[in-house]
C-alpha cells in the first residue's frame, strides 16, 4: 500500500521498503550529472517559410526524433510569466498540509486528483512522486470538481496553461506531419479529437535516492508530451534499452518534447517513442509539469504511410484504447516474469546451498 502522502517518510532516515526498486533499476547515472546530447532547439522563426527558417527549425525537430525520439523547444512562444505563474501554484500545491491535499485523494478510481506514486494499479514498487493530475481536452472532459482549488488561482492558470500547450503541440506536430510528406493536419487528425491530460510530478528530496526512482522506466502512451521542469534534474532517457542513460540538462524556460508510442507508430517506427524515467536525490525536491497529448480512445493507430518495401510496425489498424490495453498487459507480463525469475533464482541458490552441504547436517 501506497502511504497517503511523501511529507512524512522524506523525513526518515531510510527508504521504506515498498520504494526499493531491484538491483536492475536502480539509477545508474546521477541526477546532476548532466548531457547536453539531447538537442535544444530555438523555434523563434518557424513560421517563416521564405527565407528558409522555417525549414531549418524543422529540420532539427525531426532529426532528434528519429534520433532520440526527445528534444527540449525554446523560444516557443508561450510566456514566461505564464510558466512561473503555473510553476509557483504547482509547488504551492504540494506544500499544503497533507489533508488539504488528501482532499483531492484519487485513489479508487477517480478520474482526476492527487496521489502518491501512480494512479495506475498493481505496481509491485512504489515511484517516490506524489502527483496531481486532471484533463483538460476536449473540453467536456473537464471535471472541475477533480481539478485543485487551492492555491487561489489555480483553475484560470492553468486554463490558459492548457490552452497554449495544446497550441504549440499542434505545432510540432504539424512539423512532424510534413516531414512524413503529409498535410500539416495529419497528425493532429489522426488524433480524432485531441486529448490532453496534465500531470504534475513533485519528487520529494529522498533519504536513499540510489535505491529507487521517481517515477520508472517507461515510454508515454499518446502522441506527444511536453515537459515543464525547474533547474534541479532528474529526467533520464535511453536509447540502448537501458543500457546507458543520460540526464537531460535542465534549461530554464525550454519545454521537454518527446514522443509517445502512437507517435512512434503513426510514423511506421521513424520517429522514436523516448525510453525516459525520473531518478530523485537528497538534497532537494524537483517539480515537473507533464503536458500529455493523446488521441482519442477510439483513434485509429495504424502508420499514416508506409514506405515502399517497409513493413508496418503494426500487423494491422487498432484502436487507441487497444493499444494502451496492449501496453498495460505486456508491463504486467514482463512483471510476472520478473517476479518468477527471481524466485527462481532464489530456489537454485537454495538448492546449491543445500546440496554443499555434508550430509550429517542435513539429516540433524
Ligand atoms: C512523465 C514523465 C518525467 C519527469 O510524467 O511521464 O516522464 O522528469 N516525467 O518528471
Ligand atoms: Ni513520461
Amino acid at each position: 500500500m501506497a502511504p497517503a502522502t511523501l511529507t512524512a517518510l522524506a523525513e526518515e532516515k531510510t527508504l521504506q521498503e515498498s520504494f526499493v526498486r531491484d538491483e536492475d533499476e536502480r539509477p545508474k547515472v546521477a541526477y546532476n550529472q548532466f548531457s547536453d546530447e539531447i538537442p535544444v532547439i530555438s523555434l523563434a522563426g518557424i513560421d517563416e517559410v521564405v527565407g528558409g527558417k522555417r525549414a531549418e527549425i524543422c529540420k532539427k525537430i525531426v532529426e532528434a526524433c528519429e534520433d532520440w525520439g526527445i528534444f527540449q523547444v525554446v523560444d516557443h512562444g508561450v510566456d514566461a510569466k505564464l510558466i512561473s505563474e503555473m510553476t509557483r501554484l504547482a509547488k504551492e500545491f504540494f506544500a499544503l498540509p497533507p489533508e488539504e491535499k488528501l482532499r483531492f485523494d484519487m485513489s479508487g478510481g477517480k478520474k482526476g486528483g492527487f496521489i502518491v506514486s501512480s494512479h495506475l494499479q498493481g505496481e509491485a514498487v512504489q515511484d517516490w512522486r506524489e502527483i496531481v493530475t486532471y484533463f483538460s481536452y476536449p473540453l467536456r472532459s473537464r471535471d472541475y470538481s477533480r481539478w485543485p482549488d487551492k492555491p487561489e488561482g489555480w483553475r484560470p492558470v492553468t486554463e490558459e496553461y492548457s490552452e497554449k500547450l495544446m497550441g504549440l503541440a499542434c505545432k510540432l506536430l504539424e512539423v512532424l506531419s510534413e516531414a512524413m510528406g503529409l498535410e500539416k493536419e495529419a497528425l493532429t487528425k489522426a488524433c480524432v479529437d485531441m486529448d490532453q491530460k496534465v500531470v504534475v510530478n513533485f519528487y520529494p528530496k529522498c533519504p536513499q535516492p540510489d535505491l529507487t526512482l521517481g517515477l520508472k522506466r517507461h515510454t508515454d502512451p499518446g502522441t506527444i508530451t511536453l515537459l515543464l521542469q525547474d533547474l534541479v534534474g532528474g529526467l533520464q532517457a535511453t536509447r540502448d534499452n537501458g543500457n546507458t542513460w543520460i540526464t537531460v540538462q535542465p534549461v530554464e524556460g525550454a519545454f521537454v518534447v518527446n514522443l509517445g508510442d502512437h507517435g512512434h507508430y503513426l510514423s511506421n517506427g521513424r520517429f522514436k517513442n523516448a525510453d525516459h524515467q525520473a531518478v530523485v536525490n537528497s538534497n532537494c525536491s524537483r517539480l515537473s509539469i507533464a503536458t500529455f497529448q493523446n488521441p482519442a480512445t477510439e483513434a485509429t493507430v495504424y502508420p499514416l504511410k508506409i514506405e515502399e518495401g517497409v513493413k508496418p510496425v503494426l500487423e494491422a489498424p487498432i484502436t487507441f484504447a487497444e493499444m494502451y490495453r496492449r501496453k498495460m498487459s505486456k508491463d504486467l507480463e514482463l512483471a510476472r516474469l520478473k517476479k518468477l525469475a527471481k524466485e527462481q533464482a532464489f530456489q537454485d541458490v537454495e538448492k546449491a546451498k543445500l546440496e554443499a552441504k555434508p550430509i550429517e547436517d542435513i539429516l540433524a
